[in-house]
């Protein structure tokens, strides 16, 4: 638009054009809405140049007046318009600076970062692992209690109290109900016994869990330590099945070229019974001083379900029967990852779980 000189009483040409010019420019140079509102009152109030030029009208002559009037209307319009504009512009730039704060950079989420995440503790890694390979080997999963009766933990496991067997585990008693007969599992045997009571046969089961024993602590013992328990019933099981169980197992837990082997031993839930044991993982059955040159590493007990077991539970001799193997976890995790001593498990120092 173009804008009249116009000549006003004080003496002074009023350049409308120019006033709105110099508005404009002072206007793009804001960049906070505060300050914008300032402007904008200094640009419009009743000191501003068009606020004074807007005061002599009365003053005038009716044709200078309405000619100034008019441009001085047009020129508010133009800064009013030009004010709103910026507070956009203005607005528009903080609702952006706001975005841009508010993103998550996931490009720094780079290896660096994500090796400090944290992740699962040794032992649960080694369990859950257990359970994928006895998983995918048609077993289910059962939990147990850890806190057991008497009954459960020995005798329905054919160990009849004051039994000589018991000695092999030596026993957390609880001080609730009788003295001795409430107790810190020692073995995850007795889920055994919770599964065949359920009644449903057949049974292909594994049960992962913790177990207490009074132990003091040393490389290869820990007194509140895991075990894996596998149970197995069903028509015609024998001897061959449990062999050829844990030798799958040992391959499919170890990978190739580890295998297992049986020595007979005792255990009085189980006849026969055995010591199940694998491949030295150092040294790859060549022997050393790990597994006394042997080549083989003792991993847990098996045998075959003992019948005094299976009356325990009211299940029929004649037409089931099956085997079960025990082994301890933490000492899965000990040979797999090859740790020297048992107890770093417990012992939480971060230096050594953050490498494993
Ligand atoms: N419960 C036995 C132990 O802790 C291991 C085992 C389980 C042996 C099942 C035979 C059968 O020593």
């Amino acid at each position: 638009m173009e804008h009249p000189a116009v000549e006003i009483d004080m003496g002074r040409n009023v350049d409308v054009g120019r006033i709105v010019q110099e508005a404009q420019s002072a206007i793009a140079a804001v960049s906070d809405l505060d300050a914008l509102a300032r402007l904008r009152n200094s640009l419009l109030g009743k000191g501003s140049a068009l606020g004074m030029a807007r005061s002599s009208l009365g003053k005038m002559a009716e044709d200078a007046r309405r000619s100034l009037g008019a441009a001085i209307e047009g020129a508010r319009k133009e800064i009013e318009q030009s004010v709103d504009q910026q507070r956009k512009v203005i607005e528009e730039k903080a609702r952006i600076l706001r975005i841009e704060a508010d993103r998550l950079d996931l490009t720094e989420w780079t290896e660096a970062v994500a090796s400090q995440r944290g992740h699962l503790q040794l032992v649960q890694r080694t369990r859950d692992e257990l359970e994928d390979v006895f998983v995918g080997m048609g077993f289910d999963v059962v939990e147990g209690p850890e806190v057991e009766t008497d009954w459960y933990n020995f005798e329905a496991l054919n160990i009849p109290p004051a039994h000589p067997a018991r000695g092999m585990w030596d026993t957390f008693y609880l001080r609730l109900g009788d003295p001795e007969t409430v107790l810190l599992r020692t073995h995850t045997s007795p889920t055994q016994i919770h599964v065949m009571e359920s009644g449903e046969l057949p049974i292909y089961a594994v049960m992962p869990g913790r177990c207490y024993r009074r132990d003091t602590p040393d490389s290869r013992h820990l007194p509140a330590f895991h075990q894996i328990e596998g149970l197995v019933v069903d028509e015609g099981i024998s001897f061959a099945n449990l062999a050829g169980t844990i030798e799958d197992f040992t391959g499919a837990y170890f990978g190739s070229g580890m295998h297992s082997r049986l020595r007979p031993s005792y255990f009085p839930f189980t006849e026969p019974s055995a010591e199940f044991e694998v491949t030295c993982a150092i040294c790859r059955g060549e022997g050393c001083r790990t597994c006394s040159h042997t080549g083989w590493i003792e991993l847990g007990g098996c045998g075959m379900v003992h019948p005094a077991v299976f009356e325990a539970v009211g299940i029929d001799t004649e037409r089931w029967s099956g085997f079960a193997f025990g082994f301890g976890i933490d000492r899965c995790a000990q040979m797999r990852y090859q740790i020297p001593d048992m107890r770093v498990l417990q012992e939480n120092d971060y230096r050594w779980m953050r490498q494993i």
